[in-house]
């Protein structure tokens, strides 16, 4: 059997699929013919996905609607998936949300939420998926982590750290998996056009204000380059500039240029 069509036959476990670039990649997989897992917190709207989805596309589609930002819950997730004997072949580690402001005057309980989503249970689901495309003998894993990743971020610097980490974090393992079966990508998208601005309460800074992508196009590039093995993948040009002069220009300089991008209104 070619390995498409094996990625296919197990399932696509996508976490964040309720809205956004999640739900944008869920589609995607479904009109390709891939089976799918989804999680996020809204029940309602995950089974209207599924729904909308085995109609279309005559996949098996599962849901699990969890708060990842609890551990408890990740394991919880994780027992569901085994108890039911589905197999995932490839996991996105989509789910995550930053927060404005300046860090003295931020809430601390968001922060560690965050933290939690954005970092612990990246980590987490990673291991306990990848141990077991180690054990199938092939997989794949796309990290959701942003721009963000490739400098400091004023007014959002837990949020550009946390993206540094799940960076930094999935292009180690990448070297480690190198020459086997399982690819390990990391997707950093640039500012885009989801209810990722409202929940970071950043509609109004300069960043959003210029030109920002459709979750469709990132999701659509996205897709391709996961079945590629790409090791970073950076939708739109300007992103891909972006990140390149983030390595070439000191550290000082890139950071209050994002200081000015990001400034609150
Ligand atoms: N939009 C951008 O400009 C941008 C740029 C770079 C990187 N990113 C990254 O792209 C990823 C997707 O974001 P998006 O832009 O598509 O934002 P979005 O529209 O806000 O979608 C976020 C998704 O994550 C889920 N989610 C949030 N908190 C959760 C939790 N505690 N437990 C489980 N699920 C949770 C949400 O569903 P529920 O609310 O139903 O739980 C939703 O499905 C994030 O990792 C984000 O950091 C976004």
């Amino acid at each position: 059997m070619n390995n498409l069509k094996r990625l296919k036959e197990k399932y696509t476990l996508i976490t964040g699929a309720s809205k956004g670039i999640g739900y944008e990649l869920a589609k995607i997989f479904a009109q390709n013919k891939f089976n799918l897992i989804l999680v996020a917190r809204s029940e309602d709207k995950l089974a209207e996905i599924a729904k909308e989805l085995i109609e279309k596309y005559n996949i098996n589609c599962y849901i699990f609607a969890a708060d990842l930002s609890s551990l408890d819950n990740v394991k919880k997730l994780y027992n569901k998936v085994q108890n039911k004997g589905l197999d995932v072949s490839v996991l996105v580690n989509n789910a995550g949300f930053g927060k404005l402001g300046l860090f003295h005057k931020t809430d601390i309980e968001t922060e560690i939420n965050m933290i939690n989503l954005n970092i612990t249970t990246v980590t987490f689901l990673t291991k306990l998926f990848l141990q077991d495309m180690i054990k199938m003998g092939y997989g794949k894993i796309m990290n959701v982590a942003s721009t963000a990743a490739f400098q400091p971020g004023p007014y959002m610097s837990v949020y550009y750290a946390s993206k540094a980490y799940v960076l930094s974090f999935s292009e180690a393992l990448a070297s480690e998996l190198n020459n086997s079966k399982i690819s390990i990508s990391t997707l950093c998208p640039g500012p885009t056009d989801t209810n990722f601005q409202d929940v970071a309460n950043m509609k109004k800074v300069k960043l959003f204000e210029s030109e920002v992508m459709k979750a469709e196009t990132v999701a659509k590039v996205a897709y391709k380059g996961l079945l590629k093995g790409k090791r970073i993948i950076i939708p739109g040009i300007k992103n891909k500039l972006l990140a390149t002069s983030s390595k070439l220009m000191p550290s000082k300089a890139i950071t209050e240029i994002v200081k000015k991008l990001q400034s609150p209104n």
